[in-house]
């Protein structure tokens, strides 16, 4: 299949030489607002470049993937749906709530599917906490600890355009959240702090956050990161029951040194960008995207999963300015 992808940054250079690399697709053609990017990035992995988006649309692909700043989604997503092109788009689907829901309104009115791309459900290590969870293995779920700490922060033109720390970074917490626990959230009451570069606080933005989110069964999630871990990349979920408990992104890349004498592990390298730590997740994600466009699966993660996911990053948000417990009902169903 013929792929077009739009943004060449640093998820989109990254997802153009993933799709390169899969059985399913022939070709890829490459376009940014900047088209000195998407030439730069195009030639480096031998594909196809287009001047501008619509070049691309009207250039006979057979799917289409978005992987430009967030503030471009909303308008690209309606470009591809007016085309009738099954189409792949980063997390978040917009900025703000209200242009999330018009999204989900579009898709939902068409039968063009469009796929979110929430990487960590395609993680062998979330899956398996689903599963067990979902089996009863670990009883019933009591506590639930979850953070995503970046080694090192975005520049500061990203967090201009990124929706913020939870809308950002944390949504993907709230996603995965959902998907292991297959429940909802009902209230969040969370706190953030600028503790580095001051450009955070200048976009009305933090670089760390907490959450303490309520679920729909009385489980407890704490939620939170930072974009400043020097020690690595570190996204890990604890998931904790009253038969038993479970640790995804526990392992020898961990990055965490233990504070007790003679205890080595983890002994491995930490990974240091998101790229590394769910590189086997992406592969199987955009895998399962031409799957989607092949008509041979359901999409795994829909524009109405984002939209649950974003109302959650807009309570924290609200609840981190008011500084109050905000019920997941206040934000728009
Ligand atoms: N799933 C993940 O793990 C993950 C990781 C990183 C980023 N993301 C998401 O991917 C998106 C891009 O992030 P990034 O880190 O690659 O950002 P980036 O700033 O490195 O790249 C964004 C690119 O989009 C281009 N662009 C902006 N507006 C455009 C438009 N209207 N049309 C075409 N191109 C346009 C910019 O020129 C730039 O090259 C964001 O929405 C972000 O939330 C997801």
């Amino acid at each position: 299949m013929r792929i077009g992808l739009v943004g060449a940054g640093r998820i989109g250079a990254f997802h153009a030489a993933t799709l390169n690399g899969l059985a399913a697709v022939d070709q890829v053609v490459v376009a940014d607002a900047d088209a000195s990017r998407a030439e730069v990035v195009a030639k480096d992995l031998g594909l196809q470049f287009a001047p501008g988006v619509d070049q691309v649309l009207a250039g006979g692909i057979d799917a289409f993937v978005i992987a430009a700043a967030t503030s471009a989604h909303a308008e690209l997503i309606g470009k591809a749906v007016a085309a009738g092109i099954p189409t792949f788009c980063e997390k978040p689907v917009a900025l703000d709530l209200a242009e999330t829901q018009r999204v989900v309104a579009l898709v939902e009115k068409s039968d063009v599917p469009v796929h979110i791309g929430f990487q960590r459900r395609f993680d062998l290590g979330y899956q398996a906490a689903r599963d067990q969870v979902a089996s009863g293995a670990l009883g019933f779920i009591h506590h639930i600890r979850a953070n995503t700490n970046d080694a090192f922060p975005p520049p500061a033109e990203y967090i201009a355009t990124s929706g913020g720390f939870f809308r950002d970074c944390t949504v993907h917490d709230f996603d995965i959240l959902r998907f292991v626990t297959g429940r909802e959230v009902v209230s969040v009451f969370a706190t953030g702090a600028n503790r580095g570069e001051p450009f955070f606080g200048e976009y009305g933005d933090v670089d760390a956050a907490a959450a303490l989110l309520t679920l729909d069964d009385s489980t407890f999630a704490a939620v939170s990161g930072t974009r400043y871990n020097a020690a690595g990349h570190d996204v890990r979920m604890e998931v904790l029951g009253s038969l038993g408990s479970i640790a995804v992104g526990l392992d020898e890349h961990t990055a965490l040194k233990s504070a007790e004498a003679g205890v080595t592990f983890p002994g491995g390298e930490p990974h240091t960008t998101f790229m590394d730590r769910f590189r086997p997740a992406y592969v199987a994600e955009l895998t399962a995207f031409t799957e989607v466009v092949a008509g041979t699966r359901a999409v795994p993660c829909t524009v109405r999963d984002a939209l649950q996911a974003f109302r959650i990053a807009d309570a924290c948000e609200l609840s981190r300015r008011e500084q109050r417990v905000v019920l997941l009902e206040e934000i728009g169903a």
